[in-house]
């Protein structure tokens, strides 16, 4: 396995895309620390299937928008596990409100999630990396829409945008230690945050038509994305995105 012994925390790790991130790594053999906000009781469930892979995890309840949160966060992978070789900043969420009509606390909630615990994820874990040494892997959730307007979403494409300079500007700076920061985009995946979308007949028809592979990702398929940034087959990948999207960023404006 190609993360056996490796410890990975992941924010936002009992829902969506960070559910099935923790279960990649996990069948990749790492011990998780998984973040979250909401629903204790996913959280108890999902520790139980990565003990039930072979490995260790623990829920640490913590929000990632508030500094203070993240370093306790960071410092119970050091007490749990003694180091953090893996930090996927995850978390996220979207309002989908237009530019015209967003509100400030609107548009502080989305950057807050998104972006500020992304950027401060990265450098209390690159810290972190630094003072064990040996180097390390940040891996910042984005989308597609860190490159490509989706109207009607504006702060999100935003916190997005802002990640992708995150990861290039933070991989540049971060390089020299060996601790490769890496972008994850993708598309639209099956996951609570496009559940409007997806109890929605027409939306969705018009969604998967506008994919050139004509589905939504499952959250696996983004999850094993992350388990190979994580691993020894990305050793020089820093300081870009990979998109995951079913080619959807070539074809039609987000939906
Ligand atoms: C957004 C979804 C959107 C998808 C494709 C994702 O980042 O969260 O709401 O459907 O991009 O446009």
């Amino acid at each position: 396995m190609n993360l056996s012994g490796k410890v990975a925390i992941v924010t936002g790790g009992n829902s969506g895309i960070g559910l099935s991130i923790v279960l990649e790594l996990a069948k990749q053999g790492a011990n998780i620390v998984i973040d979250y906000v909401a629903h204790p009781e996913a959280t108890d469930d999902l520790v139980k299937q990565v003990i039930a892979l072979g490995d260790q995890a623990i829920g640490v309840k913590a929000d990632v928008s508030k500094v203070d949160d993240l370093k306790l966060l960071i410092a119970a992978a050091v007490e749990k596990f003694g180091r953090v070789d893996v930090m996927v900043n995850n978390a996220g969420v979207e309002t989908r409100t237009s530019v015209l009509d967003t509100t400030e606390a609107q548009y502080e909630k989305v950057l807050a999630i998104n972006l500020k615990s992304a950027f401060f994820g990265t450098q209390l874990a690159a810290q972190q990396m630094i003072k064990q040494g040996g180097g390390g892997r940040i891996i910042n959730i984005t989308s597609v829409h860190e490159d490509w307007p989706m109207p009607g979403n504006t702060a999100y494409c935003l916190s997005k945008g802002g990640m992708r300079m995150l990861t290039r500007t933070a991989g540049v700076e971060l390089a020299p230690h060996n601790i490769l920061v890496v972008g994850v985009g993708p598309g639209a995946v099956a996951t609570p945050i496009n559940l409007s979308t997806m109890n929605d007949p027409v939306l969705l028809g018009k969604l998967n038509a506008a994919i050139p592979m004509g589905r939504m990702a499952k959250p696996e398929e983004i999850g094993s994305v992350v388990a190979f940034l994580a691993g020894p087959g990305a050793a020089y990948i820093t300081a870009t995105t990979i998109f995951a999207d079913g080619g959807i960023m070539q074809s039609s404006p987000g939906l």
